[in-house]
């Protein structure tokens, strides 16, 4: 059992030359969104870096907590769904999607971006992506109404559009393959089977999984609206809180095993060598979508009503969560690439620094998640370190190494390989740099989550300035790709 190393680009399994140009224009608009949205989320993060600095003392705490919700979520958001849209149109030529699915998740993500804007930037709501239940709906409430029904909403309508989107991409894979055999069950017990590239394998463990945390995120929003149109007095805000971070450690694990499943499938056509499904690589990602329901467990480890157990089910889950994932995709990339007469371009290049990124986030994350080490760097900047290590020098590193080769080959311009480097080695310093000085704050034991530091932890500021430098590089190096993946969309949307 083998899979081919290489497939013709976007040939769409199934489909006319008609939707074929249509799927393309919508994976273009989608790259467009993500173009857009990138740097904007930036400058909110550099707005707080530039607060935490001293150097914006205007900026009222209320209005940061504000940007914080809307940076977080957007990011969270924005790679999830660039994620998905690469995912898609390369699932694409394996299975049979409904454009209609894709244009509901578009549509909603629009209207759904544009609620949290409303509710952040105009109604300052400020609760993060955690919704601090139940501080939002207290009586006499922390925002006005319109403020939290508007959030709620935002959350609403980009939960049902990504559930409509998810569940029509597993559909396609279950119609070709079959669910057991695209989670490669026929790999681990030898029985025969069909071919499953390994690309399939982690998009539909990603899937499963993005369902089921979708699924918390609607029984907890309907809890929610129960409270809210007065039905229920009030819900036990120990069980919101497990609900609401299975949610949200589902999403993000989801976005970077998207991430990692465009590495497996576009790499190798920079290695010229095939990366195989095999034995290992299905019993590791069958682990994986065992784990991710309880690995969330190690955000609730100061929570000393959780029940005791479930600490240790966290940190067990946590350890046995990265490492076969990460052990089989790095060894897998250094497999792939040794002694390989590699390609490196923008788009190889990054997604093999995404495998460095993701890998150094996430010893960050073992470490964090170990409950005696977890005791001190609870609420520290240890905590935005590794996941911004993760996820800004990880996942997003890949797909953006996945988006350029998709519109690269849309576009067949030629690439100028130096500029390229030039623009990688700028967002992977300016990257590095901007999170060590978190780990650095974390590892000082400097709180997250303060809009300004006392002056008794100026250490902070000093910290937070110098991190300002670092996203100016690495802000330079994501307009040069903007500049060069838009120019590519362009000719693209001409061309399809
Ligand atoms: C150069 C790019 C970025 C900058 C300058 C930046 C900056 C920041 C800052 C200053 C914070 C607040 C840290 C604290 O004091 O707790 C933060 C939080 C956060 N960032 Fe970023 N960030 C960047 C990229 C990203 C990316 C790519 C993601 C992707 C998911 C992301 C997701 C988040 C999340 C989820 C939070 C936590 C929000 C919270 O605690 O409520 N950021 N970021």
């Amino acid at each position: 059992m083998s899979t081919p190393a290489t497939h013709d680009a976007w040939a769409v399994a199934e489909m006319s030359a008609a939707e074929t140009r249509s799927a393309n224009r919508l994976t273009i608009l989608w790259v467009v969104v993500m173009l857009a949205l990138a740097p904007i989320l930036v400058l909110l993060g550099m707005t707080m870096r530039g607060a935490q600095a001293n150097l914006l003392p205007m900026l009222a705490a209320e209005r940061f907590y504000s940007i914080l919700t809307l940076h977080g979520l957007g990011m969270v958001g924005v790679w999830f769904v660039a994620a998905m849209a690469g995912t898609c149109a390369v699932l694409r030529k394996y299975v049979r999607l409904h454009l209609w699915a894709n244009w509901t998740a578009f549509l909603g993500t629009l209207v759904g971006v544009v609620l949290l804007i409303v509710a952040t930037l105009i109604g300052k709501y400020g609760a993060g992506w955690y919704f601090l239940y139940p501080l939002a709906i207290t009586p006499k409430g922390v925002w006005q109404a319109w403020t939290t029904y508007t959030f709620l909403s935002a959350i609403t309508v980009l939960g049902v559009a990504w559930t409509v989107w998810s569940i029509d991409a597993l559909w396609g894979i279950a119609r070709r393959y079959s669910l057991p055999a695209a989670l490669s069950w026929h790999y681990i017990t030898g029985k025969k089977g069909p071919e499953v590239p390994p690309f399939i394998l982690i998009v539909t463990v990603s899937l499963i999984a993005n369902l089921t945390g979708l699924i918390s995120a609607v029984v907890m929003l309907a809890l929610y609206a129960l409270e809210l149109a007065g039905i229920t007095d009030v819900s036990d805000a120990l069980v919101m809180k497990n609900l609401v971070f299975l949610f949200g450690h589902i999403v993000v694990n989801v976005t970077l095993y998207l991430g990692v499943g465009l590495l497996y499938e576009l790499l190798p056509e920079y290695a010229d060598r095939p990366w195989k499904n095999n034995r290992w690589v299905a019993i590791a990602w069958n682990i994986v979508l065992v784990l991710i329901f309880t690995a969330y467990f190690h955000h609730l480890y100061m929570d000393f009503v959780q029940i005791r157990v479930l600490h240790l089910i966290g940190q067990v889950s946590s350890y046995g969560l990265a490492l076969p994932s990460a052990v089989v995709s790095i060894y897998g990339t250094l497999a792939l690439v040794w002694r390989a007469r590699m390609r490196w371009s923008m788009a190889s290049l990054l997604m093999y620094c995404g495998v460095v990124g993701w890998c150094v986030g996430g010893i960050g994350a073992l470490i964090d998640s170990t409950i005696a080490v977890n005791v001190k760097f609870h609420n520290t900047l240890w905590v935005p370190a590794h996941f911004h290590t993760y996820f800004l020098v990880g996942v997003v590193l890949m797909i953006l190494g996945g988006v350029f080769h998709l519109s690269d080959k849309l576009s067949g311009l030629p690439e100028n390989l130096r500029r390229s480097r030039w623009c990688t080695a700028m967002i992977v310093v300016g990257g590095y740099g901007f999170v060590l000085m978190f780990y650095l704050g974390g590892a000082m034991s400097i709180p997250r989550r303060y809009a300004q530091y006392h002056e008794l932890i100026s250490t902070g500021t000093l910290l937070a300035g110098t991190a300002l430098v670092f996203i100016t590089v690495l802000l330079i190096g994501l307009l040069m790709y903007i500049w060069e993946t838009g120019l590519r969309c362009a000719v693209a949307l001409k061309k399809v």
